[in-house]
Formats: C-alpha cells, structure tokens, sequence
C-alpha cells in the first residue's frame, strides 16, 4: 500500500523505495539523480554544484572557463560523478551537440539549474553600448531558451519530480538606473518560467524562478567591467546574501515533495530594500 511518504517522493525508483523511512528515500532518490546547472565556475552555480554534490546527486556543470570548470570537476568528483562541458550557452550548434551526446548516466535529468548569465553595465540606456546587450539578451534570454528547449524531453522522460530552476533578479520585478536591458532579460525569464508552467501541465515536471537581489559575488566585477573600487562599494556594510545562501535556497527548491511547485521565490539580504519613485525637480511650468 502506497503511504502519504511515498506519494511525496519524485523519480522513477518510487515503486522500490516503498516502506522505508522518508529519509532513506530521500537519500536513495538522491543517488540517482542528476542535475544539469549552467554557469558553474563561479558565484551561484559553483556554490550550487558543491551542495548537490554534498547531496550525492550525480552534476552534469557547464561555464566557459576551462581550467576552473576542470578544477570544479577534479574536485567534485571525490563526492559524486561529474560531467564537465566547456560551453558558450550562447553558442547554440555547440549546445546542440553537447546536449545530444550527454554520456549514459548523465542523460536523464532531474534537475536543470538555468543560472549562467550577467549584467553589463549600469549606464543610463542613451549611454549604453548596443554590444552590452546584445551579449545581455544572447546569454541571459538566448542561452536559457537554447539550454531549456534542448534538456526538456530529458526531463519530461523523467516525469514526476524533475524541476527546472531559473534564475532571474529582482530586477526583472523592479526598475532602477541602469537596469534597462538586464531587468528586460530577467523579466522575460520571470515570464518564461510562468508561461513554462502550463506548457508542463500533466508531465510532473516543475519550473521555479528565483528572484535574488543583492548578493556578492562576481557578477558586479563582470558588471563594472572589473573595477574591485566599485565591487567593494557595492558590497560595503550591507550584508550581502552569499553564494552559499542560492545555493541552499536552490537544493530546498528541487527537493520539494514532488506534488509541490514553488512558482517564484524572491529573496533580499536584509539591509536592502525599495527605492521609492524619484521625481524630476528641474521640470519649469
Ligand atoms: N549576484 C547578484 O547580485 C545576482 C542577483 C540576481 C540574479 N543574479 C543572477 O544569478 C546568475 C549567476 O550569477 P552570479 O552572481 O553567480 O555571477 P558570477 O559569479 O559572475 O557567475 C556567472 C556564471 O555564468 C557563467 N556565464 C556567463 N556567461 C556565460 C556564457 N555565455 N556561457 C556560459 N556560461 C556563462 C559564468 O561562467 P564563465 O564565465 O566561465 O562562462 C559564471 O559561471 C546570473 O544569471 C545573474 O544574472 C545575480
């Protein structure tokens, strides 16, 4: 007889886990899950890697840089089974190809963490370099659509209990100066993931979007261009979340009981907060 446990527990060995502790499932179904996380060397998605390594589900990491991809892989390796893919998610006939010949036991997924992405710039949008976002639009929205569109029938197969995690921003909620095309792309991921939703209905399939705002990590050293003067003003006496804080936020997510889907999850450090609407003093009646 199926107990109220077993119907909260995802993936396929649900027939074979029966009658055994929650706990016990939750580590069994662990063993045999897989998480594909774009953007892994660095910031969010490395965090990410480590604690689902921690977790024992088997990774398949993917970022641009090499040598820390190699590294991340050696490491993680002593933990879990790790497939390492040097990508550009901009490149699509590279992510075509690598999607298409996944290794055995890395091609079934439970989870895909959509996270590679960056923001370039914080100029008002008449000073902005058109370059800077295009390479916005290409990796954040273009990488994620390419990313998503090619891992979905690994996860439909998977059915009940597979999650996708996107990451947007609050900035793709709230404007600011010099958000302009980064909180357009963030938002079209916010509306992606809700539009996603119905698309999936009667797969089992899960979509979340997490919404960070201020968090430390590379990101605002891409964003200026490499300037540490204005990453650590960013930072400075505010407390930001860590990366370790996504991470552990994103393992809550995928681990879910299996009829759960948290829809959008938006998370600030506790010194930041709203704005307010400014207002042009110098406009003459
Ligand atoms: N930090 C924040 O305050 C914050 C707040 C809200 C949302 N976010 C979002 O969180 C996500 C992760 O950011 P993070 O804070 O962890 O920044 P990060 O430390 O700079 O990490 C970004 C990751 O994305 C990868 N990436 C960038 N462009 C790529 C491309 N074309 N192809 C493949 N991988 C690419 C980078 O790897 P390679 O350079 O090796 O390719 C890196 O692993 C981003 O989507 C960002 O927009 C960040």
């Amino acid at each position: 007889m199926t107990s109220y446990f077993d119907t909260l527990l995802p993936g396929p060995s649900e027939g074979m886990l029966q009658g055994l502790p929650m706990t016990i499932h939750r580590e069994e179904q662990s063993m045999t899950s897989t998480v594909f996380i774009t953007g892994a060397t660095s910031g969010f998605g490395e965090a990410t890697a480590r604690r689902f390594a921690d977790a024992g589900w088997k990774l398949v990491l993917t970022g641009r840089r090499k040598e820390r991809l190699d590294a991340l892989c050696a490491e993680l390796s002593a933990k879990t089974e790790v497939h390492g893919l040097v990508l550009d998610v901009r490149d699509r006939k590279a992510m075509e190809q690598a999607i298409a010949t996944l290794p055995a036991g890395f091609d079934k997924l439970r989870g895909l963490v959509n996270n590679a992405g960056l923001a370039l710039g914080v100029d008002a949008a008449q000073n902005c370099s058109l370059d800077d976002w295009e390479t916005m639009v290409d990796t954040n929205i273009k990488g994620l659509m390419y990313t998503t569109r090619l891992l979905l029938p690994r996860l439909i197969a998977h059915g009940r209990g597979a999650s996708i995690l996107n990451v947007g921003s609050v900035a793709g909620n709230y404007p600011y100066p010099g958000s302009n095309v980064y909180g357009g792309t963030k938002a079209f991921v916010g509306q992606f993931s809700l539009s996603l939703r119905c698309d999936l209905r009667g797969t089992g399939v899960r979509v979340s979007n997490i919404e960070p705002g201020l968090c430390e990590s590379e990101f605002s050293l891409v964003r200026f261009g490499g300037d540490q003067a204005k990453y650590d003003a960013t930072y400075a006496g505010a407390e930001p979340i860590q990366p370790q804080d996504i991470a552990e936020t994103i393992f809550w997510i995928l681990n879910q009981p299996a009829h759960i889907n948290i829809n959008s999850l938006e998370l600030m450090p506790v010194s930041q907060d709203w704005a307010g609407f400014s207002i042009d003093r110098s406009v003459k009646g």
